[in-house]
């Protein structure tokens, strides 16, 4: 407020030394008369509010007297005298000069138009000046903004957003994908000891009056395979089967497949070992006698590895006898109601001439 006062003073000095310096140099042939400041009239016009990029009217009331020079003044520097533009910014411009108003504008304002214009008016009776504080609205943009990051589960993460904007915009983090519980209304997001969980797309919104800027980071957690307990299966000989071996793991996990000590390879020994992603299996066409056994999968990548145990073993085909008592008994049953079913359509049949009767 100090520092803003001190200005204020300091730019009235200035638009009136200015302003005798135009009375001095404008070419006129009006004398200039040597008034005291006493009999002057200094205005302090309303803030004007601009944003970054539009135009500004500066309007400067003559007030019916018989104005006999004026002039418009950035700071110190003169952009109008009368008519005459001493101004060399193109976006600088005479709207209107008369006996009642003297306007110009200012195209594509920016951040360095912001401050105190003063239009300075030397009347028959009197010089005054009116000042117009000039505000300027900048939309808010993020500067500064961390880059997507891959980090080890654990590690400590901050993100960093920094915005500019006028005024000041107010910045904050969110986890958006998927939706979190993590957020912070400051240009830094600290994840101390980051888990899987954390990994995701982080939003950075700067915000103001005016408008507001979003941009996102991806964060990416590694850490070392987990994989699913494996499931044994029974599988009849001749017949195939497959194996599933499941594994979580940030970078995907590279799979290998042991029989017993011995690794398995892909297309040997009437197998087919198959991995994308978070799964491995292992096929098996024809399973022979020597197949049935212990099988390791094992999942790694670069932060470690996980392994899991299966047992293929042996499912003796049910033989003729036990064919009967199975499956072939259950469709008996089914044959045993349809039998059911027939014969009532059978009674139905024979009791019609009854029913009909009545
Ligand atoms: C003009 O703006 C300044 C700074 O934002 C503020 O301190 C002052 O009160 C405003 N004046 C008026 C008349 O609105
Ligand atoms: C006003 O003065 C400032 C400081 O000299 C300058 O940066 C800015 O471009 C000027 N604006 C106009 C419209 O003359
Ligand atoms: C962004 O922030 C970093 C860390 O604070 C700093 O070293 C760098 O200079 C900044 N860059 C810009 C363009 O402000
Ligand atoms: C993370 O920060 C904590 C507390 O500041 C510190 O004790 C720990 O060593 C840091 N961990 C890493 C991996 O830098
Ligand atoms: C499975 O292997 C056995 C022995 O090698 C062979 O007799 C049989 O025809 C094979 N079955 C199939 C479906 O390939
Ligand atoms: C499979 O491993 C289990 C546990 O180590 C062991 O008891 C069993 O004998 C093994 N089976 C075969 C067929 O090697």
């Amino acid at each position: 407020m100090g520092v803003r006062g001190h200005f204020a003073v300091f730019w009235k000095c200035t638009a009136f030394l200015s302003l005798r310096i135009v009375l001095l140099v404008l070419p006129t042939g009006l004398p200039v008369r040597s008034q005291g400041d006493s009999q002057s009239d200094n205005k302090v016009m309303d803030n004007i509010t601009v944003r970054q990029g539009e135009t500004v009217f500066l309007r400067c009331e003559q007030e019916g007297d018989v104005v006999t020079h004026t002039a418009w003044l950035n700071r110190s520097s003169i952009l109008y005298a009368g008519e005459d533009k001493w101004s060399v910014d193109p976006r600088v411009s005479l709207v209107t000069l008369n006996q009642d108003e003297f306007t110009i504008k200012i195209e594509n304002v920016d951040m360095t138009d912001e401050g105190l214009y003063v239009c300075a008016v030397q009347t028959s009776s009197r010089p005054r000046t009116t000042s117009v504080n000039i505000l300027v609205q900048v939309p808010p943009k993020i500067i500064n903004l961390s880059k997507d990051i891959v980090v080890n589960e654990g590690s400590n993460v901050t993100l960093m957003c920094q915005a500019n904007g006028k005024p000041e915009p107010s910045v904050s983090w969110k986890l958006v994908s998927p939706s979190g519980d993590l957020a912070s209304d400051d240009e830094y997001l600290e994840i101390p000891a980051i888990s899987r969980q954390r990994a995701g797309t982080y939003e950075c919104t700067a915000i103001n009056e005016i408008d507001m800027d979003v941009q996102t980071v991806d964060i990416t957690v590694n850490y070392a395979p987990t994989v699913t307990e494996g499931r044994d299966i029974g599988v009849t000989l001749g017949q195939s089967g497959v194996l599933e071996c499941e594994a979580d793991a940030v970078p995907e996990a590279d799979y290998e497949w042991y029989k017993d000590d011995r690794r398995l390879l892909n297309g040997f020994d009437g197998i087919d070992i198959d991995s994308t992603g978070s799964l491995s299996t292992l096929r098996f066409f024809n399973v022979s006698d020597g197949d049935y056994g212990n099988y390791t999968c094992v999942a790694t990548n670069k932060l470690g590895t996980s392994n899991t145990r299966f047992l293929l073993y042996e499912v003796i085909e049910p033989t003729s006898s036990t064919l009967l008592q199975g499956p072939r008994a259950v469709q008996d049953g089914n044959g045993g109601a349809i039998g059911m079913h027939s014969h009532s359509c059978l009674l139905l049949v024979a009791l019609l001439p009854f029913l009909l009767r009545f």
